[in-house]
């Protein structure tokens, strides 16, 4: 088919599940957008998909990856642009939020060429990107303005790391009230970097060096004290504020209780808070050091609690923190777990997990599971109206998805580019069976079937007040 003939695709018999109702429907696309969803569309069209007992739900938005991240010379991320966003489509995600990191003495313009590079003509969804902002003796201040004119509305800043990626309070308030005067939000890692840095050098004095001691000298009180800190200066500053990657119940606790004084505040947290636990660094040899990442794992009873944060609104979305190497550079830790590079593989499993572990098992009802994956990602990051929602004139991203498919997750069947996988073991329901990205099929019976490249970025707007409005309640239970 020519290119200038718009393709008509429909979905039949399917229930469209949104983040504000379900109804059984037929979804109609032109193209590369959704052009009517209503009973019983009886129209011409090229080609029919029938949904009958499957969701139809918009493609996932994970706006917290990691890919090509370049550490050292030796060290990156095992999962390039090519290789992640095909992992992140088999599991239902069409388009991620990458972190495009400064370099010290390095300016934004240049982070976000390179960052560009590295994922023009390569990814396999859409995408976009935060910006990273950890040295401000330059121009990165004034630089924001060009950032967000070239739809990068976001920006992360560090309060742990010292010396690496850390800001200190008087740098983090400058970020944080030019992003106020610009509409763009701040992306906060919370933990409070110098108390850490303070147990870590106890730790190697006595000799602590194996992969629980990451968890131990990043206990869950050093992350809310960071995490109250950063609620402080957002209130001060008047900056949009969304915490990344939130594991403690503390932590979660602040963020509500914030959000009910009408802060503008959100709380990130990802699958391994949720569902993997601090005991994990207690496996044989050094099999702890998968779960090297910061913050680290916690006590099983902050997962339960953080599924309560979801449901009731305090914590917004759930992305993967996707950070995968190889087990051979995890082993440079083998001797001393501050040499183990922080991060977990998770960029495919966040939407079955989510829908398993949350929808099958009662914690949250399918509504919310679209809200946190793909919804309120799209609302708070500013890819609205385009994206997080099946309605017309939206981007034809769409999954099919069968609430009913088992399977067992594990490395010898994932698709991302690393060799072991956190959940290994766990069987999860639900997958998706069918993948459109923008009207085009990309995975078609759980095979990837699109082209590497076809992602396009997607610019984004500053959102209003309306994306941070208080949630309706923070006490109902899951409905
Ligand atoms: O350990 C982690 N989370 N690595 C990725 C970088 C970050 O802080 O998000
Ligand atoms: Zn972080
Ligand atoms: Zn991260």
């Amino acid at each position: 088919m020519p290119d200038n003939i718009a393709v008509r695709t429909i979905i039949r018999h399917g229930q469209v599940v949104n983040a504000d109702g379900s109804l059984y429907a037929d979804v109609l696309i032109e193209g590369s957008r959704i052009v009517e969803v209503a009973p019983h569309l009886d129209v011409p069209c090229d080609r029919a998909f029938d949904a009958s007992g499957r969701l139809v739900i918009p493609g996932g938005i994970d706006a917290h990856t990691h890919l090509d991240l370049r550490l050292s010379e030796e060290v990156r991320t095992s999962d390039d642009f090519a290789t992640g966003t095909v992992a992140a489509a088999i599991g239902g995600t069409t388009c991620v939020i990458d972190y495009a990191t400064q370099a010290h003495g390095g300016t934004l313009a240049a982070a976000l060429d390179d960052w560009h590079a590295r994922a023009g003509g390569r990814a396999a969804i859409d995408y976009g990107f935060h910006m990273s902002i950890c040295d401000l003796s330059g121009d990165a201040e004034r630089e924001m303005a060009a950032m967000v004119e070239r739809g990068v509305t976001s920006f992360k800043v560090f309060m742990a790391y010292p010396g690496r990626l850390m800001l200190e309070d008087a740098d983090l308030a400058r970020v944080m009230r030019r992003a106020a005067d610009l509409g763009a939000l701040v992306c906060m890692h919370a933990e409070d970097g110098h108390a850490i840095e303070t147990l870590v050098a106890e730790a190697r004095a006595r000799g602590d060096l194996a992969p629980r001691a990451h968890a131990r000298t990043r206990p869950p009180h050093l992350e809310t004290v960071a995490v109250e800190r950063a609620i402080a200066l957002a209130e001060q500053t008047g900056a949009r504020l969304l915490v990344v990657h939130v594991s403690a119940a503390e932590s979660a606790r602040a963020i509500g209780e914030a959000r009910r004084r009408g802060v503008r505040v959100h709380g990130e947290t990802c699958p391994q808070y949720l569902l993997l636990a601090e005991e994990r660094y207690e496996e044989p040899g050094f099999g702890g050091a998968k779960y090297v990442m910061s913050p680290p794992l916690r006590a099983a009873a902050h997962g339960a609690r953080l599924w309560d944060a979801l449901a009731q609104d305090a914590l917004s979305t759930v992305g993967t923190d996707h950070c995968p190497f190889w087990w051979k550079d995890k082993e440079r830790g083998r001797d001393d777990f501050t040499r183990i590079p922080n991060g977990a593989p998770g960029i495919e499993h966040r939407m079955s997990l989510l829908f398993g572990a949350g929808v099958r098992e009662g914690r949250l009802s399918v509504n919310q599971w679209v809200e946190v994956t793909s919804t309120a990602p799209a609302r708070i990051f500013g890819l609205q109206p385009r994206k997080g929602r099946i309605a017309p004139c939206a981007d034809a991203d769409v999954v099919i998805w069968d609430p009913r498919t088992r399977r067992t997750i594990g490395a010898a069947s994932h698709h991302m580019r690393v060799d072991y996988d956190i959940y290994e073991g766990l069987e999860v329901t639900g997958a998706p069976e069918a993948v459109f990205l923008r009207g085009e099929l990309i995975v078609d019976e759980g095979e990837f079937v699109g082209r590497p490249g076809a992602g396009q970025f997607v610019p984004r707007a500053c959102p209003g007040a309306a994306a941070d409005r208080p949630p309706a309640s923070l006490d109902g239970p899951p409905s």
